[in-house]
């Protein structure tokens, strides 16, 4: 790979600079000055090429330490992502997270360049349910309102009368009209907001391959090894681990909970990156417990992610036909405008 941004390289003193800022934040986990060297050259110029070429990049806290700390401009859950893409004035979005954030960004930021480092960053709960799908359940359930999962492509989104996310859904399908909601795809999500909302959920059967693998038992073994320990699972889990657990929403959730406690240690039922963000954030709190890794957000890296930057392919652009766009970013406003998350 050319290690070069239009002609500029790094100087000895920039890489020296950067290896510092670097090993700063990932020394926590266990990262040494020598990895760091490693990527060292490729952060400093992702860094220069955003400014050289008017970009920013989002990144989901599920994405690697070094796209998280190295050259993310903001990072967040799929909610607050979506808001910032809003905001976003620079030409091009460099979208680290996976298609349908991307996807997401472009529905509510037309205008700008939205660009996927890597083709294989889908996500199988948005893989799971099609637009026929949906048609399908509103002939079968008529006058039933349908809030789909912010994990779904644009044309789901544009058949839906909502969007939520997991960090305003149990808000949302408490506010509909109706005693029975229609929620879409996730089956253990689902399963979990009926308790939660009090009203009647019919589901899909899709999951979350990195939700869908911890149990109810593991949570309770993780309990009686580690005693006083914070249990905090993401809503996209099976309700025996959301049963055994001290907390219950969405990454963002997760983040405020630790955040806000007293407590010494944490279990993170989740994908692996909030862990490792979180590690560096809280440095005097401890994280124990094995997670989970998303092939789908670790398709995005450092190469990649210079790669798009310095030429995308037109495969990497996104782009979303003018009539789903406007239709799903109905579904996503009817979402800003139910919700008491701050707009900011
Ligand atoms: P949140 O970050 O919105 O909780 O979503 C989790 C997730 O699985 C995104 O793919
Ligand atoms: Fe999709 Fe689950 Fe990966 Fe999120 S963690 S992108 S929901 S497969």
């Amino acid at each position: 790979m050319n290690l070069s941004v239009s002609g500029h390289s790094p100087s000895k003193a920039d890489l020296e600079l950067e290896i510092e800022r670097l090993y700063e934040k990932m020394k926590i986990l266990h990262w040494t000055k020598e990895d760091c060297e490693l990527i060292a050259p490729l952060t400093w110029q992702i860094n220069h090429l955003k400014k050289e070429k008017d970009a920013v990049i989002l990144a989901h806290s599920y994405q690697l330490p070094q796209i998280i700390f190295g050259v993310a401009d903001y990072v967040g859950d799929s909610y607050s992502l979506s808001r910032q893409a809003m905001d976003v004035q620079a030409d091009t979005i460099v979208f680290c997270g996976v298609e349908f954030m991307a996807e997401t960004a472009k529905i509510l930021n037309p205008e700008k360049r939205v660009l996927l480092p890597s083709l294989k960053a889908g996500c199988s709960l948005a893989e799971g349910i099609s637009a026929e799908d949906i048609k399908n359940l509103r002939n079968e359930y008529p006058g039933v309102p349908i809030a789909c999962y912010v994990n779904t492509s644009a044309a789901v989104k544009a058949e839906c009368d909502v969007c939520v996310t997991s960090s305003n859904a149990i808000e949302i399908i408490k506010k509909l009209d109706s005693d029975k909601v229609i929620f879409v795809p996730d089956r253990h999500m689902m399963k979990n907001l009926g308790p939660l909302t009090g009203k009647h959920i019919i589901g899909w059967d899709a999951e979350c391959i990195v939700h869908d693998q911890f149990t109810g038992e593991q949570v309770q073994q993780l309990r009686s090894e580690n005693a006083g320990i914070k249990i905090l699972a993401h809503t996209e889990c099976d309700p025996s681990v959301v049963l055994e657990s001290d907390y219950v929403g969405s990454t963002s959730g997760m983040i405020e909970y630790v955040r806000t406690s007293n407590e010494d240690s944490y279990a993170l039922i989740t994908e692996c990156g909030l862990t490792e963000r979180l590690k560096v954030e809280f440095p005097n709190k401890t994280f124990i417990g094995s997670c989970v890794l998303c092939p789908y957000m670790k398709a995005i890296n450092l190469e990649n992610t210079l790669e798009v930057l310095r030429s995308p392919q037109p495969e990497q652009e996104i782009n979303v036909p003018t009539d789903i766009a406007t239709r799903a970013k109905a579904s996503l406003e009817k979402m800003f405008e139910m919700t008491s998350i701050p707009t900011g």
